[in-house]
């Protein structure tokens, strides 16, 4: 999908379709909607609309649409007009989603080319409004019917972004492009997501994220079981044991540019360096504590926080923050087989430097994403991760927590997790947190070991938390368990069903926020 910044009025846009977004900017409890068309020039618009409007079809709900063909006074052949609600709680959240349904609007109708005018309004932010825009445009276009063969590409192939004349043209040209680029990047972690796991196993996952690295200039290495053995990762090593594909440990590195002031710094760049963490198992059988059968097909997600971290520094390689960040995506499938770990089988995991590794008792070989997180962490820390940031699908249990639509978050550092809730507020992610406290631990305790890898029936989710919480020890951390929110069964207005890409876009603010 191509983009570019028009900077004329909306009513000389020649374009298949026009999208002009609406707010209801009745005050609280009147009797009708009064419907307000936000482009920067809103008259000519308004006044093509006007007569539909006055009949009161349209109320400016989020996502309600109002088609109008050959609008009276406009260049463009076909008016949409997309609902963002109450005036008075627009958000450039609200933005993001109406250009997702501005574009879904146009792919069934088979338009390959849309003008969306940019909203001008109090409170609205003209930078973060836009990018929230491209954001939203880019995420419309996503769909995951990737191997149907009747499949017709009905992209969207170019969007104008209309700016009324005389807007902030370096803060129009920057919103564009980050959420160009980020949303681009969450589309890239939601194809590798919905790849089935025939077809997207560890070494596969493992080319794709070195192509991915090549593309954009990160350095990357991908190893597999001989590297892990030799960093003995007994943790993660237990839980490929029982698959024929060979696992792989997927490390990303980006350096941030040499200060121009400076001159080139001798040694190691001081200052943070962040660790991002991913679960990548491309598929979970559970192993020997195998799972029903109902729903087993979509443990093809289960790598959807490695693809999330993937997603992230194919944004970070492009954005070029000043701060260096190294990623580990641990990538295996978790089968059944005469090869594989036992419930009551102990794994010792990969040692820190000066100390044995822990010794994890297995209670459920379905806890899988605890133990290769685990080693992944450890391995983090030791490229010298100085906070750590780590998404997987975890548990079921932080979606009989939290519902569908809040990810669950847990946090170690305040510091930490105030920048990473100040990017909530630019990503429009949601997020809720979770407790981590130390007397949780008891229920990780094990008799034989020094932890074992469930904690029982009741909050599963912070369980699985606290025995991350083992390996990560004192270094600044956000857990981010997205089970519950990185695919969605139903299609929303603005969004394919299928992979969400989540949280691509709440760690790539993290980082910006060093
Ligand atoms: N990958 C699953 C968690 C999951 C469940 C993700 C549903 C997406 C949708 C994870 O490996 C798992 O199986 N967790 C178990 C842990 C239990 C055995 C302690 C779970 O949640 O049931
Ligand atoms: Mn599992
Ligand atoms: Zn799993």
């Amino acid at each position: 999908m191509n983009t570019k910044i028009l900077s004329v009025p909306s009513s000389d846009v020649s374009t298949e379709l026009l999208a002009v977004f609406a707010v209801d900017a009745a005050p609280k409890g009147a009797a009708k909607p009064e419907i307000r068309l936000l482009a920067g020039d809103d008259a000519p618009a308004q006044a093509a609309a006007q007569s539909v409007l006055a009949g009161g079809e349209f109320k400016a709900e989020p996502c309600e649409t109002l088609l109008i063909h050959n609008p009276a006074g406009l260049k463009a052949k076909r008016l949409v007009i997309v609902g963002l609600g109450k005036a008075a709680k627009l958000t450039p959240h609200e933005v993001r989603k109406a250009a997702g349904v501005a574009v879904r609007f146009a792919k069934p109708r088979s338009l390959r080319e849309v003008a969306i005018a940019v909203p001008v309004a109090e409170g609205l932010d003209p930078k973060l409004t836009i990018r929230a825009l491209a954001e939203g445009a880019t995420l419309g276009d996503y769909d995951s019917d990737t191997y149907r063969s009747d499949r017709k590409d009905r992209g969207v192939q170019s969007v104008q972004v209309v700016v009324a004349p005389g807007s902030d043209q370096a803060a129009v040209e920057t919103g564009l492009r980050e959420g160009v680029i980020v949303a681009e990047s969450q589309n890239f972690a939601r194809a590798l997501v919905n790849e089935p796991g025939n077809r997207l196993t560890p070494t596969i996952l493992g080319r794709r994220a070195a192509e991915m690295c090549r593309e954009f200039g990160l350095r990357c290495e991908v190893h597999s079981t001989e590297k892990m053995r030799d960093l003995q990762m007994g943790a993660f090593l237990s839980v490929t044991q029982g698959s024929d594909e060979p696992p792989a440990l997927i490390v990303m590195t980006y350096e941030p540019a040499v200060s121009e002031s400076g001159g080139a710094p001798a040694g190691p760049v001081p200052g943070p360096v962040l660790g991002l963490v991913g679960k990548g198992i491309t598929f979970d059988s559970g192993g020997i504590s195998i799972k029903p059968s109902d729903n087993m097909e979509k443990m093809k997600y289960d790598m959807a926080g490695g693809a999330a971290m993937i997603g992230a520094m194919r944004a970070i390689a492009q954005l070029r923050p000043p701060v260096k960040v190294v990623s580990v995506v641990c990538a295996a499938e978790n089968m059944p087989s005469g090869k594989a770990q036992r419930p009551g089988d102990v794994q010792i995991a990969m040692p820190a430097p000066g100390k044995p590794g822990k010794a994890i008792e297995i209670i459920n070989t379905d806890a899988e994403g605890r133990l290769v997180l685990a080693d992944g962490i450890t391995y983090a820390k030791q490229l010298g991760a100085t906070h750590l940031i780590d998404a997987a699908t975890l548990t079921a249990a932080v979606g009989i927590a939290l519902g569908l639509l809040n990810g669950g978050a847990f946090a170690n550092d305040e510091d930490t997790w105030q920048r990473f809730t100040a990017g909530l507020k630019v990503s429009g992610e949601r997020f809720w947190r979770l407790p981590l406290d130390d007397d949780y631990r008891d229920v990780i305790k094990s008799t034989i070991a020094d932890i074992k890898n469930t904690g029982g029936r009741y909050g599963g989710a912070i369980n699985a938390a606290m025995f991350l919480k083992e390996f990560v020890e004192d270094t600044p951390w956000i857990h981010l368990d997205i089970a519950a929110v990185a695919w969605v069964d139903d299609p929303k207005p603005w969004s394919a069903s299928g992979p969400t890409g989540v949280a691509v876009r709440s760690i790539v603010e993290w980082i910006r926020s060093f």
